[in-house]
């Protein structure tokens, strides 16, 4: 059970408050030119060439000193040994948080109610190896014999975000003749667009979803059935063109889907933690198994260094406490991730679930509304386009934004000049948020073109985007993640919030199948609903 402690009544808060009122009149500019040893001292490298700079933020050592003693006071370790060891810290569900154990690679035993969990993870990661590994050969052949030459995930949230970024970004390591294909919408513009260059016969659905009672999956994925059958016309054909990745071994055998066909996950994997689970089977099928362990691999390092590092070294939970820092302390909203890597523009939205979903709650772990603030707003886009768009604020705006910059160090392309500009950009761009155009000097510079500078950032470097370092960068984020809810005094792994919406969704449903105009809610609600049922009866009647 993770002990619940407020963070605003702990010694370090109340020290972090005071300090954080004497750091608010430092400028980055003064804590470089007072410390050349500053990049040294908190800059941290991780393997492959990795290396989180956190120096451009403002801080000095008693920050991260005081930092680092609110992890303590809020029993953090505490925290990540019961994670790792899985008990039940997802209490309002009554659940294990194990998604370490999906990629975990020693031959410890991991316990979820005295059940050695580890050997039920390796059949179903040689089931995915198996079957990964007959699309890719080709002996897997559909219904007429052909081999199969498209693979599209049905699922929404955790069981689309994570598959599609990893998916887009590990391009370089797809194989050829299989194309991966994400349809998550209920809006059927979604599945139409994807289906349109399918042809039926040669393509796999992977109906990706934990609960299988999801209300987008399940209409695309009984759209998707229609649209084979209507060419298959045998359900028996439904076998050799539709796998699941499900929880739900019931829902799925309801569906038509054989549970030779179903790759099991658990309760204790929760859906925006599963891209290692069997939920990364459209992954494992666009880069083939091999790779795919490598991304296992990849989480797994940096699980091990989240659970072993001290926390002044340690890359997660620096970053969750600068996060808290900012959030906590100078009154920062949102957090910007800015991949400077094209192979990552899907990587915000998948983080931004990861964060927002965990950590988007109002409520401590004794069901007291907190009294401090919670989960960012993340978002993002890669660079340059980002540069090109919204950077304007970060420079000049009113909002203060602390941002996350990632790259590359190689390019997985043939142009040192494509990447030297990248980069360049990517350098400038934290140089100037920190320092901006301003100096100790009187120069005069027009108010328009003045940059005060002092905007903190994170720079994260890698050496190029393998399947493994992907793996690192994911487990980074879900620990960052993870922390700041320890330090929050928040539950992490439910997510009542997205419940609400969909019970008045499936109320308001029936009511747009009939004519009859509609008073049953707020006039707001009637009018829109009215006034949605009036135009598309003069567009069925024209
Ligand atoms: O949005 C709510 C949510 O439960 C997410 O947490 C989850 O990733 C998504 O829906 C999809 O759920 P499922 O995998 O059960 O279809």
């Amino acid at each position: 059970m993770l002990k619940s402690i407020d963070p605003s009544g702990t010694s370090a808060w109340k020290q972090l408050k005071s300090h954080s009122e004497a750091l608010k009149k430092v400028q980055l500019r003064h804590l470089f030119t007072s410390d050349n040893k500053r990049f040294d001292k908190f800059s941290i490298s991780f393997q492959d060439g990795m290396l989180l700079d956190y120096s451009k933020n403002i801080i000095n050592e008693e920050t991260m000193k005081l930092l680092t003693s609110l992890a303590e006071e809020c029993t953090l370790s505490h925290a990540i040994e019961q994670l790792f060891s899985g008990q039940k810290i997802n209490k309002t569900e009554n659940r294990s948080v194990l998604h370490t154990a999906l990629r975990n690679r020693n031959a410890k035993p991991v316990l979820v109610d005295q059940d050695d969990v580890m050997p039920q993870i390796e059949r179903v990661l040689e089931q995915m190896r198996g079957f990964t590994e007959s699309l890719i050969s080709g002996s897997w052949k559909g219904f007429t014999g052909k081999s199969i030459t498209d693979v599209v995930n049905i699922g929404i949230g955790g069981s689309d975000l994570g598959p599609r970024m990893a998916t887009e970004a590990l391009k370089p390591y797809h194989v050829p003749h299989l194309s991966v294909h994400y349809v998550s919408n209920i809006d059927e513009s979604d599945i139409v667009e994807t289906l349109k260059a399918l042809n039926p016969e040669t393509t796999v659905f992977l109906i990706a979803s934990k609960t299988f009672t999801t209300q987008e999956t399940m209409m695309n994925a009984e759209s998707a059935r229609s649209w084979f059958l209507n060419v298959a016309h045998e359900k028996k054909h439904v076998a050799k063109h539709f796998a699941a990745m499900s929880v739900n071994a019931q829902a799925v055998a309801d569906f038509g889907i054989e549970e030779s066909k179903r790759f099991e996950f658990w309760d204790w994997v929760g859906g925006r933690f599963s891209l290692c689970s069997a939920v990364g089977l459209s992954v494992a099928c666009a880069i083939g198994f091999e790779n795919f362990e490598k991304l296992l691999e990849g989480a797994y390092e940096m699980d091990l260094h989240f659970g072993q590092t001290p926390f002044n070294k340690n890359i997660p939970v620096i970053l969750a406490l600068i996060g808290i820092w900012y959030g906590n302390f100078f009154d920062a909203d949102t957090e910007a991730i800015l991949p400077y890597d094209q192979y990552l523009h899907r990587f915000v939205p998948y983080i931004q679930q990861c964060n927002m979903e965990s950590n988007g709650k109002s409520v401590d772990r004794n069901g007291q509304r907190v009294n401090y603030q919670t989960g960012p707003i993340v978002w993002g886009e890669p660079g340059t386009n980002g540069q090109h768009a919204f950077f304007q604020l970060l420079h000049q705006g009113t909002k203060f934004v602390p941002c996350d910059f990632l790259a590359p160090i190689e390019t997985q392309h043939q142009s040192i000049e494509h990447h030297n500009k990248l980069l360049s950009n990517f350098f400038a761009q934290t140089e100037a948020l920190a320092f901006g155009n301003v100096s100790d000097q009187l120069t005069q510079i027009e108010p328009f073109k003045l940059f005060r500078g002092n905007h903190p950032s994170n720079s994260i470097l890698y050496k190029r985007l393998t399947p493994k370092t992907l793996g690192s960068l994911i487990a980074m984020y879900e620990h960052k993640v993870f922390t700041q809810g320890v330090i929050w005094n928040i539950f992490s792994f439910d997510q009542w919030g997205v419940e609400l919406g969909k019970k008045m969704a499936n109320k308001i449903l029936p009511e747009l199948e009939v004519d009859a105009s509609v008073q049953s809610h707020d006039s707001s609600t009637n009018g829109l609903i009215n006034h949605f049922k009036k135009i598309r009866s003069q567009s069925i009647n024209k």
